[in-house]
């Protein structure tokens, strides 16, 4: 989740101090990560949250919060920004009308892969795919943060082994929020 955000935004984003940056579906695990490293670097983070997810967005560090579930992103975004990162499974008309919001030469990274980022090449803003990939060193990175405490994993709960299955059945219901830890069998 950590890499992913870090990907998105550094790698792809290029997001830089200052910037403006719209997160859609920040409320889940990779956009807690998100909107902390985003405001990290200083950045103004606009954020979609629905009702469940929007206190921890808020905490997070999101200047601005969007309720997708009451409000359209497009209507509600009036200041272009540099960059949208869209973690939202959104259908692709939505992904389309994400990119009018970023300002000419800027990006729309997306990790819903299954529809190909939009681009808008007479304005110069391009679409990225992202597709995370395994970095010890992002990783040691992150890591770092998490023991500088300046970034937080959200931790749901913990469960044992044997709880697997009743913490599955609860996910696809949407009922947890953040990551949860399972925890193995002790001797
Ligand atoms: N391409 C890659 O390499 C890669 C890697 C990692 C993850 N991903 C993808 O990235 C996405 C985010 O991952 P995640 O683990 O953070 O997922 P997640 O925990 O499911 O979070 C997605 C969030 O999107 C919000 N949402 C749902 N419908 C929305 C809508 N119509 N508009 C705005 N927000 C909406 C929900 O937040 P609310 O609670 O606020 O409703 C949900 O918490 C997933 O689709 C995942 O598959 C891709």
């Amino acid at each position: 989740m950590g890499l992913t955000a870090w990907q998105a935004l550094f790698d792809h984003g290029k997001l830089t101090a200052g910037q403006r940056v719209l997160i859609n579906g920040a409320g889940g695990a990779v956009g807690g990560h998100a909107v902390q490293l985003a405001k990290s670097t200083r950045s103004c983070v606009v954020a979609t949250a629905g009702p469940r997810s929007a206190e921890a967005v808020k905490s997070a560090g999101a200047d601005e919060i969007i309720d997708h579930t009451t409000t359209s992103v497009t209507s509600e975004v009036t200041e272009p920004v540099d960059m949208v990162l869209n973690l939202a499974p959104v259908d692709p008309a939505e992904l389309a009308a994400l990119v009018t919001l970023v300002r000419p030469g800027g990006v729309l990274v997306n990790t819903t892969v299954w529809m190909p980022a939009p681009s808008d090449e007479e304005r110069g803003v391009r679409g990225i795919d992202l597709f995370v990939r395994s970095d010890a060193d992002q990783l040691a990175h992150l890591v770092e943060l998490v023991d500088r405490e300046e970034l937080r994993v959200a931790v749901a709960e913990r469960v044992p082994l044997a709880e697997l299955p009743a913490l599955h059945a609860h996910a696809s219901e949407g009922a947890v929020h953040g990551k949860a830890i399972v925890v193995p069998l002790t001797a």
